[in-house]
């Protein structure tokens, strides 16, 4: 069953379309990603999912329910969690009576110390709220997103603002949800949060989706060329090599392959026959990074995917 359905889904503000027939779905159990820019109208879809905002057309079902239909939203708010980017909450309660009073919102929440542990908030249980840091706050958040024992969580943007070791424990925490068998639609603007988290990824652009899939595999990242790269040996030329290569702003020569096994057997097997070494040689794979922005950068087709005119001879060729 799908927890999440959208389908040609379109809101305005006043002149400003900024959500223009996005469709996708969310798989019971699964991690997935709205990944764009600022702007490309994620926190608008998540609204509208929540119940927050009407929509001006399209399909929405959240775990079965249509939000914008105010029969179920009281239905809803109980098996679904939220974490917004900014929660009020009572500034001199302690974070475990925080978590505590909204458990009693529930029909069946978790218990207090499981969601306090699961969120690293142990050593700060007694704390008040006013005096967290920021990231610890945000952790918070966290917590009252799920004390609700949702079946279905929204993240909007996480883990902006946090430190690296604060997105790692995040990340952590996320991972440990989805485990416990909630499904989780996050947004993000983060290519690295995107990666490590999400089962499955939509990139979105100026209010369209440009592509869906798993971050291993989106945006044809797995068919496109992989670049094997190393430093021309003194005194060799790269007409001397067995394979096409072009020499790069740093001196470093690179060759662009579909598959690079007899590629790296020829470079490989030309240096040792000369008593050389390759040095600094590497394969690189596009990066999420690379891949995204070619899909976010207006209408620019990205170079990355593009095959090379430099592929070596005699490969399969990009399919
Ligand atoms: N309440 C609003 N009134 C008018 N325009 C808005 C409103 N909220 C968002 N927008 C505009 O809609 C577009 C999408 O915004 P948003 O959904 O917040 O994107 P994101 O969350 O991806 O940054 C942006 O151009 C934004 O300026
Ligand atoms: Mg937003």
């Amino acid at each position: 069953m799908n927890h999440v359905l959208v389908q040609d889904l379109h809101k305005s503000y006043r002149d400003k379309e900024a959500v223009r027939g996005v469709s996708f779905h969310v798989e019971a159990g699964e991690i997935f990603a709205l990944l764009g820019p600022n702007g490309a109208g994620k926190t608008t879809t998540l609204e509208i999912l929540e119940g927050f905002r009407d929509r001006d057309g399209g399909r929405v079902e959240v775990l079965g329910r249509d939000p914008g239909d105010r029969a179920h939203s009281a239905w809803l708010r109980r098996h679904v969690g939220l974490v917004l980017q900014d929660i009020a909450v009572e500034p001199y309660l302690t974070v475990r009576e925080t978590i505590a009073r909204n458990a009693g919102y529930y029909p069946a929440p978790r218990s207090v110390d499981e969601v306090v542990e699961l969120t690293g908030l142990t050593e700060k249980s007694r704390t008040r709220v006013k005096d967290l840091s920021g990231g610890q706050k945000r952790r918070l958040d966290l917590a009252l997103g799920v004390i609700g024992n949702p079946r279905l969580l929204f993240l909007d943007e996480p883990t902006t603002g946090f430190d690296p070791n604060a997105r790692h424990g995040a990340w952590d925490v996320v991972r440990s949800l989805r485990d416990a068998g909630t499904s989780i639609l996050l947004t993000t603007h983060y290519m690295d949060e995107a990666q490590a988290l999400a089962d499955r990824v939509a990139v979105i652009a100026d209010g369209r989706i440009v592509a869906t899939g798993t971050p291993a595999t989106i945006g044809g990242r797995d068919h496109a060329l992989k670049r094997i790269r190393f430093t021309l040996p003194d005194g060799c030329s790269p007409a001397d090599l067995p394979v096409p290569v072009s020499v790069e702003d740093d001196g470093a020569v690179t060759a662009s392959v579909a598959e690079p096994t007899l590629a790296l057997h020829r470079l490989t097997g030309w240096a040792l026959d000369r008593g050389l070494l390759l040095d600094g040689l590497t394969v690189e794979q596009p990066s999420l990074e690379d891949v995204y922005l070619g899909l976010t950068a207006d209408h620019q087709p990205a170079p990355v995917l593009e095959p090379s005119p430099l592929s070596a001879a005699g490969h399969r060729s990009t399919p």
